[in-house]
C-alpha cells in the first residue's frame, strides 16, 4: 500500500478523522502543522522560520515543507506509507511528493467557508495526547477530562482566531484548492461531504478504505 492524503480547508476535520484512518490502515499520521508547531515550541531554526507565516495564516515556503516531509518519509515507520495530514498544499509540493512516494488515495473533506470560522474558533485539544475537541460540536464526555488519555490540561492554538482563519482560508482557495483537480485527473481523489456529523464522515471514509 502507498500513502493516503487528507485534504481540505482549515477546520475541515482532517486531524479529527486522522485517528480512525490511522487505526484502520496502520499508517502513521504525518501532520505538517503538528511538526511545525513542535519545531516552534522547541525554538528550533525551522520553527523560527515558520513562525511568521503560521501566525499570519500564510503557507510556509515550499522548500521548507518539502525538506521537512522528505526527511520524515525516510524514517523507519514510513516504509509502508504514511497518512499525510495537511500536505501537500501546493502543486509544487504535490509534484515533489510524486517523486518520492506513491499516493493511493486523496480524501478531500469538503466544508463550506461559512462553517469554518465557528469550527476553528471553538477548537481545543488535549495537551498530553493531542486529541481534538470543540466547545459545541465535539465536547469531552466528562467535563475537562480527555476521552483518549484522561489528561486534564487543554490548549488552544495561537492561529485559531477569526483574523488568521480568514487568511488561512484565502491561502487555501488560492494555493491549495487547485490541487483537488490535479489529483482528480490522476484518479485518486475521493470527495466526502464534511458538513455532517463526525461519525457519518468517518463511516464513509472507512467504507472507501475497505474498497481500496
Ligand atoms: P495545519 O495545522 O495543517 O492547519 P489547517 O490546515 O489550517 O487545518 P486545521 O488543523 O486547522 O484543521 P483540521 O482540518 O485538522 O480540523 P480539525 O480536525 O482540527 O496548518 C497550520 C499552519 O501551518 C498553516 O496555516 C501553514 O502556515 C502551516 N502549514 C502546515 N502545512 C503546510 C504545508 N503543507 N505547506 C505550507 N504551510 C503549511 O477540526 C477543527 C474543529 O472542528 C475541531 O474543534 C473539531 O472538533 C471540529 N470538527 C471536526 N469535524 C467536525 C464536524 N464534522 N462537525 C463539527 N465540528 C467538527
Ligand atoms: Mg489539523
Amino acid at each position: 500500500m502507498g500513502s493516503i492524503v487528507l485534504f481540505g480547508p482549515p477546520g475541515a476535520g482532517k486531524g479529527t478523522q486522522a485517528t480512525a484512518i490511522s487505526q484502520t490502515t496502520g499508517l502513521p499520521q504525518v501532520s505538517t502543522g503538528d511538526m511545525l508547531r513542535a519545531a516552534l515550541a522547541q525554538g528550533s531554526e525551522l520553527g523560527e522560520r515558520a513562525k511568521v507565516f503560521m501566525e499570519s495564516g500564510q503557507l510556509v515556503p515550499d522548500e521548507v515543507i518539502i525538506g521537512l516531509v522528505g526527511e520524515r518519509l525516510q524514517e523507519d515507520d514510513a516504509g509502508d506509507g504514511v497518512l499525510l495530514d495537511g500536505f501537500p498544499r501546493t502543486i509544487a509540493q504535490a509534484e515533489a511528493l510524486q517523486d518520492i512516494e506513491t499516493v493511493d488515495l486523496v480524501i478531500s473533506i469538503e466544508v463550506p467557508d461559512e462553517r469554518i470560522v465557528e469550527r476553528i474558533c471553538g477548537r481545543f485539544s488535549c495537551a498530553d495526547c493531542g486529541a481534538v475537541y470543540h466547545d459545541t460540536f465535539n465536547q469531552t464526555k466528562t467535563e475537562e477530562i480527555c476521552d483518549s488519555c484522561s489528561g486534564s490540561e487543554f490548549i488552544r492554538r495561537d492561529d485559531d482566531n477569526e483574523g488568521t482563519v480568514r487568511s488561512r482560508l484565502e491561502a487555501y482557495h488560492h494555493q491549495t484548492a487547485p490541487l483537488a483537480d490535479w489529483y482528480h485527473q490522476r484518479r485518486v481523489l475521493f470527495r466526502v461531504d464534511g458538513d455532517r456529523p463526525i461519525d457519518e464522515i468517518r463511516d464513509d471514509i472507512l467504507a472507501t478504505l475497505k474498497s481500496l
